[in-house]
């Protein structure tokens, strides 16, 4: 496939090149041989199977990059651009692959719970230097959502999940939507607690500590997002964490926390702040990191799973039984991802410029989010998106119905959730006022 013809629409694509989402060439008609029918058509067995409906947020990328107005722009899929509009490949990554190219011996599969240098990292950036990691079990995954994928099926079976007496999952509402369909395709039971406040705006901490205290049951899961909330980018201040601690480990609730944007909100160890002041309360927990955001390795899938236990020999067992689920899953994690993170962690230098980048990204996302406000007002709308300024991370949930959502997407090629969770990281400076133009058109 000529890729150069898809050149001017490498801009704004939600990190996706369109070459990786071809359609099949149409054939010759007279190629095609008819099948040779021995089964009637009500014989067919795939013949009754309905259509699902797009995914809420990677349909929205398929829309996108169907739609034929060059002027689209596309802030649904959480992935970052750059000014140019590009998910670009961060300079400490490819200096480790140049590296990775001189010195990688092998292509031969990893171990079922993956590279071990990888995991090594993975728990000193998650839980601290100073933590016990002996009592952790951490295994890499495909993505975050490979982790959580995984994380599920332990909770189905070693937590009971799905029978009798069993743990349910509680995830605040609103959450990632894909959330509700890992746990529902491991059959684990799913209720919610309270979040936001009527206007959506802020956290209701209230109901959020009521809801906790009251209705999950001991041995229960507590889907938390450990910083920069998808789709709010509304987190808990410190001081509630310590009191969101407090309640899980006195109602004996299992907290899982959920980390894909560790670097994101206020910097690398201050985001994984509510890790650590759960981990002081609870001697049991899960996480589930994605490094895809921080090191902009989406398409390399690299997450991992990490369950902490009450003492080494228990972490050893839990390990056991992830890597039993994920021998029947994946079998084993892909390597290229993880070698490409535990290069960077292993050497001070990449380190560094990792952290720069990153705090690069992170000021830049800050300031598209102030300009966003800005710009808005200065459109004379009389809507006031200030509030904005007091999410943090990748997304704003930006108040927007799915009626002006839908708008957007159909009169301006505007796409977002239908939540109104804008992505802030696929905004650029240049397209600014174009954006706020369009969404104060449909206010
Ligand atoms: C998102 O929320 O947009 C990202 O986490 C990407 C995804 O897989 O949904």
């Amino acid at each position: 496939m000529d890729r150069s013809k898809h050149r001017s629409d490498r801009t704004d694509l939600g990190g996706i090149d369109p070459a990786d989402y071809h359609q099949t060439p149409p054939q010759n008609p007279q190629t095609i041989q008819p099948p040779v029918m021995t089964a009637t058509v009500a014989d067919a067995r795939f013949a009754s199977i309905s259509a699902a409906a797009p995914d809420a947020i990677l349909g929205l990328t398929e829309a996108f990059l169907a739609d034929p107005n060059p002027e689209k722009m596309n802030l649904s899929v959480g992935v970052y651009k750059n000014a140019e509009g590009i998910t670009h490949i961060m300079r400490c990554v490819k200096l480790a692959e140049q590296r990775l190219v001189e010195t990688e011996s092998t292509k031969g599969y990893l171990p079922i719970d993956g590279h071990a240098d990888y995991r090594h990292h993975l728990c000193r950036l998650i839980f601290g230097d100073a933590a016990d990691h002996t009592r952790v079990a951490a295994v890499q995954s495909p993505g975050g959502t490979g982790g959580l994928r995984v994380a599920a099926a332990f909770v189905g079976t070693q937590m009971g999940g799905g029978q009798m007496g069993g743990a349910t999952v509680w995830m605040s509402n609103p959450t990632w939507a894909n959330h509700k369909n890992i746990f529902a395709a491991e059959n684990v039971p799913i209720e919610t607690y309270g979040y936001l406040t009527d206007d959506r705006r802020s956290l209701d901490f209230g109901a959020m500590i009521d809801d906790l205290k009251t209705k999950p049951s001991a041995g229960d899961v507590v889907l938390l997002h450990a910083c920069c909330h998808n789709p709010t980018g509304i987190d808990p201040t410190d001081d509630q964490w310590q009191q969101i601690a407090e309640v899980l480990s006195e109602r004996r609730l299992i907290p899982l926390l959920d980390f894909a944007y560790q670097g994101f909100g206020r910097g690398i160890d201050q985001d994984a702040a509510a890790i650590r002041t759960v981990m002081r309360h609870c001697d049991e927990m899960i996480v589930c990191n994605s490094f895809s955001k921080n090191f902009g390795l989406y398409s390399e899938r690299v997450g991992g799973i990490s369950v902490l236990a009450r003492d080494a020999d228990t972490a050893d067992i839990v390990r056991s039984q992830l890597k039993r689920l994920i021998r029947s899953n994946y079998s084993n994690p892909p390597r290229h991802g993880a070698a490409v993170v535990a290069t960077i962690l292993d050497d001070a230098e990449l380190t560094e410029i990792w952290q720069t980048e990153l705090s690069q990204m992170r000021d830049r996302i800050h300031s598209l989010r102030q300009s966003f406000v800005q710009t808005m007002a200065n459109t004379g709308s009389g809507h006031d998106f200030g509030f904005l300024n007091q999410q943090s991370g990748m997304f704003s949930y930006s108040g927007l119905t799915p009626m002006q959502v839908d708008q957007l997407k159909n009169q301006h090629s505007i796409y977002m959730v239908g939540s109104g969770r804008i992505n802030v990281a696929g905004m650029t400076e240049a397209r600014m006022q174009t954006l706020c133009n369009a969404v104060a058109s449909v206010l």
